[in-house]
């Protein structure tokens, strides 16, 4: 078996008021639409999807760059969504047999489970006409007088038999095409492909899917996304994991103490820096920022930049966990090693360690710190500095 995917992308999202249009907000380190076409990209059955994008989009091919699909191309959308589908297919069309399988599948739906998707193909591939996900109707339901402002209710449904229509949608190639062709000429435009089939007497499959494969309409609904695909991560225990690493060295100047790891160490020298100079909490910094794909302690903190003068470092570490936090990344462990010649570091390594566990919220058994000299050997052997490096292993969800 397999499959074409036409993916109606050309809507603005008035009701989402966002920056762009909501296909391509940014949810969980990913544009909406790359969350949308996954399970497809991902299945071996889908012989090429087409996107369907606004003219102008200048969203779209930096996406379609990123992918680098040969399974992938796009085309220009209409006013009507049911419009965009129809040119979609029309793209397909050079490619497609008429009693091939097509499944339109909305930019704006980034939660498809693939066991859906995997459900919808077994059911509908086994119907006469072709069927699409929708969910039995839960709640009451109101029909509404005309009012918009103050509606009141006109009536109950029976929602015994009312479901809500998801996507995909999966139909035979030609029955589709010349249902949508069919209502453009009489001037319809229908909601969804199903109901264009319904038209033309043909009645397609529910399969009950999950609920969790909303489609964003308002604002709000991004961070119930955000929420499902992440509930859904942690639940298969499979966020994805991302390594980092970092160095910082510091020459030894006047004073009479280090920083290290947030602990004040009483020595016969200070560091040279902007900030406190802690080399344990920057190396450890960078390692984070490593692991995110957020550049370096320097491009965050500025050691010209006046707020950070004598700047407590923890500080710093803070700030970097917060990026974390708004890209779902958790901090799995940490692994600091220091390279000086002195001071001696064991007296301080239990409270070094629990500073800095305490710091990233960690059990202390997944912050470690090692300690070594050079033997004596260049710079930091003759004592002229410290240096310190961090490994981190983050965990998205
Ligand atoms: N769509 C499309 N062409 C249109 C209108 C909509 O391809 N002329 C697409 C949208 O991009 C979206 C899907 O159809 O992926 C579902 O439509 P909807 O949720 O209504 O999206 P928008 O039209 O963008 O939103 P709104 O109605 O709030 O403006
Ligand atoms: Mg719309």
């Amino acid at each position: 078996m397999r499959y074409w995917l036409v993916m109606p992308a050309a809507g603005t999202g008035r009701r989402f008021r966002g920056e762009q249009p909501k296909q391509y907000a940014s949810l969980r380190g990913r544009s909406v639409i790359e969350w949308a076409l996954a399970p497809f990209l991902a299945d071996a059955r889908c012989a090429h999807a087409v996107v369907v994008i606004a003219d102008g989009d200048p969203h779209w091919p930096g996406i379609a760059a990123r992918l680098a699909s040969e399974r992938l191309s796009s085309t220009a959308g209409g006013a009507e969504r049911s419009d965009s589908v129809r040119r979609g297919l029309a793209a397909l069309a050079p490619r497609a047999r008429a009693e091939d399988w097509v499944l339109v599948h909305d930019a704006a739906r980034p939660c498809l489970d693939p066991l859906d998707l995997e459900r919808l193909i077994a059911a509908a591939s086994q119907h006469a006409v072709g069927g699409l996900l929708a969910v039995r109707a839960a709640d009451t339901l109101k029909a509404a007088a005309a009012d918009r402002d103050a509606p009141a209710v006109a009536h109950t449904l029976d929602r015994s038999q009312l479901w809500r229509a998801l996507t995909p949608q999966m139909f035979r190639f030609g029955a589709l095409s010349a249902a949508l062709d069919a209502a453009f000429a009489s001037g319809r435009f229908p909601t969804d492909e199903a109901q264009a089939l319904e038209w033309r007497g043909a009645h397609a499959l529910l399969v009950a899917g999950a609920a969790t494969n909303i489609k964003l309409t308002t604002g709000e609904d991004l961070g119930l996304a955000a929420a499902i695909l992440g509930a859904r991560a942690a639940g298969a225990g499979e966020g994805f994991m991302r390594i980092g690493s970092g160095t910082d060295v510091h020459a030894f100047g006047a004073g009479d103490h280090l920083m290290l790891g947030g602990v004040r160490i009483a020595h016969t020298a200070g560091v040279i820096a902007h900030s406190d100079g802690d080399v344990l909490l920057h190396a450890l910094c960078d390692a984070l920022l490593g692991a995110a794909g957020l550049g370096d302690i320097g491009q965050h903190f500025a050691d010209d930049d006046p707020r950070w003068k004598g700047a407590d470092s923890r500080r710093f570490v803070s700030a970097v966990l917060s990026m974390l936090r708004e890209r779902h990344l958790r901090v799995v462990n940490a692994d600091l090693t220091l390279i000086a010649q002195a001071p001696r570091i064991a007296p301080h390594r239990a409270a070094i360690r629990s500073t800095v566990a305490a710091l990233l919220a960690l059990p202390e058994d997944c912050v470690n710190l090692k300690a070594t000299t050079t033997e004596g050997l260049g710079f930091l052997g003759r004592a002229e500095g410290v240096a310190a490096q961090a490994v981190v292993l983050l965990r998205e969800g």
